[in-house]
């Protein structure tokens, strides 16, 4: 067994025995198994074998304020001893509703949901019930969670993904029913004339385009600001929804990505910091779309239970998040986001390692290997065995970051931590398995 990490791989041995592959949530999986965390703490996290690492990864995005924030404990304690869920509404549903609609007015009416999964699936189908059309749009490579129709071509290999300005629709899941492929027109990122010849020629059966405007699985390049307008142009020529996907991207900003873009969607999907480290999802946007949920008037276009759907212990808890959250937090995110972006990418320049630094905010992704990366076809000419080891060479310097290369900063940070990572990433590259060309 790996020396050091003695206690982590017991823990896998057990689990192996009862999860598959010792492993239920696919994302942490890792070879020959993952560090298993015990506790965290501000911008630390400690494993089982008591290593300290600074955690550049917040749970794939979902912490803003890094771990055990005292507000959040605070009122995570105080609606613990008050109930954690009960079969009536609460008032903190309504709470954490006004405190998003009052960073986006445009969020005129707010449902939510556990997950951001589970987000983006009522998104979707809200946008069929209210045009009674079956066919939505999403890019090539993207991620938007774990529901069939939106898997398509997630994950597409190079002999298969078809033409550049016609990307072929695979199933992800083996198994995935031929009608949900059928269903699902997959767009070129960020090419402009050929994703707006698709959707014209889809036109009349589109129910909705969705889109991330900072796919993080398929490079976390930003979609052009053109690209944006041509889906908000043709979709409402079509007739079609347009479903903004901020389930990481909401922490670019007090409005989200849209506040930078100024990009208008129909509905926007979110998750992940909303609610503080808690389950959490929701589904928000304009008035007469989400009507589809109202049960005010009879059964509801779309009918959508969930026995921990605003469970008041995730509302509670993204309440205090969101409320310590003010544009100076933003502003100071970004200020530290945009050093280590320039830090790592002139460290990769100085050892004369080919790679990448993407990202905006306090998001980052390095890709190593050669050319830009623009999309999800360019990031996937990078190969993902040397982030892999660069994502263990840090650990192994105790810091953390996803062994996609992602990284994510929280408020909790100082520019002595940003040092300790460009610190460990530059000692990274002297390992031949990170800096090979
Ligand atoms: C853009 C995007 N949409 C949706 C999801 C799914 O959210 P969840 O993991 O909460 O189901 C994710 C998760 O990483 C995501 O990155």
């Amino acid at each position: 067994m790996t020396a050091g990490v003695e206690r982590s791989g017991a823990l896998y041995a057990r689990a192996r025995r009862v999860l598959p592959g010792g492993n239920t949530r696919t994302t942490v999986y890792e070879r020959p198994f993952p560090r298993y965390a015990a506790r965290g703490v501000g911008p630390w996290l400690t494993d089982v074998d008591g290593h300290r690492l600074l955690d550049c990864l917040n749970n794939y995005t979902a912490l803003i304020h890094g771990h055990a924030y005292p507000p959040v404990l605070a009122a995570a304690s105080q609606q613990l001893a008050f109930g954690t869920c009960f079969g009536l509404p609460t008032e903190t549903e309504i709470q954490l509703a006004e405190l998003l609609q009052s960073r986006v007015p445009a969020f005129e009416a707010i449902r939510f949901t556990n997950s951001g999964t589970e987000a983006v699936m009522q998104a979707v189908k809200a946008a069929r019930a209210y045009t009674g059309r079956p066919l939505i749009a999403k890019c090539e490579g993207a991620y938007h969670g774990s529901y069939d129709y939106v898997e398509v071509s997630l994950d597409s290999p190079p002999d298969r993904w078809g033409e550049a300005d016609r990307p072929a629709r695979l199933p992800y899941a083996v198994g995935t029913p031929p009608s949900v492929v059928e269903d699902v027109l997959v767009l070129p990122f960020n090419a402009v004339a050929e994703a707006r010849r698709l959707l014209v020629a889809a036109g009349p059966s589109l129910a909705a385009v969705l889109v991330d405007g900072m796919p993080n699985r398929a490079g976390l390049a930003p979609a052009s600001a053109a690209y944006l307008g041509m889906l908000r142009e043709v979709t409402r020529q079509v007739g079609a929804v347009l479903i903004l996907d901020e389930v990481i991207t909401f922490r670019l900003g007090p409005a989200g990505l849209r506040g930078l873009t100024g990009l208008e969607p129909d509905l926007t999907t979110l998750g992940k910091i909303i609610g503080g480290g808690f389950p959490i999802g929701a589904v928000a946007g304009a008035r007469d779309v989400m009507a589809v949920f109202d049960p005010s008037a009879g059964r509801p276009r779309l009918p959508h239970g969930g026995t921990f759907n605003a469970n008041p212990m995730s509302m509670v808890a993204g309440l205090a998040a969101l409320s310590n959250l003010d544009p100076a937090s933003f502003a100071a995110l970004a200020r530290m986001g945009d050093r280590v972006r320039h830090e790592l990418d002139a460290a990769l320049r100085e050892a004369g390692v080919d790679g990448v630094v993407t990202g905006q905010g306090s998001l980052f992704k390095v890709h190593l290997g050669s050319g830009p990366v623009t999309d999800y076809r360019s990031a996937a000419a990078h190969p993902s065995d040397r982030v892999q080891r660069l994502h263990q060479r840090l650990l192994a310097s105790g810091v953390l970051i996803g062994h996609d290369g992602l990284g994510c900063l929280s408020t909790v940070m100082t520019d002595q931590h940003l040092e300790q990572v460009v610190a460990a990433f530059r000692r990274s590259l002297n390992d031949p398995g990170v800096a090979r060309a």
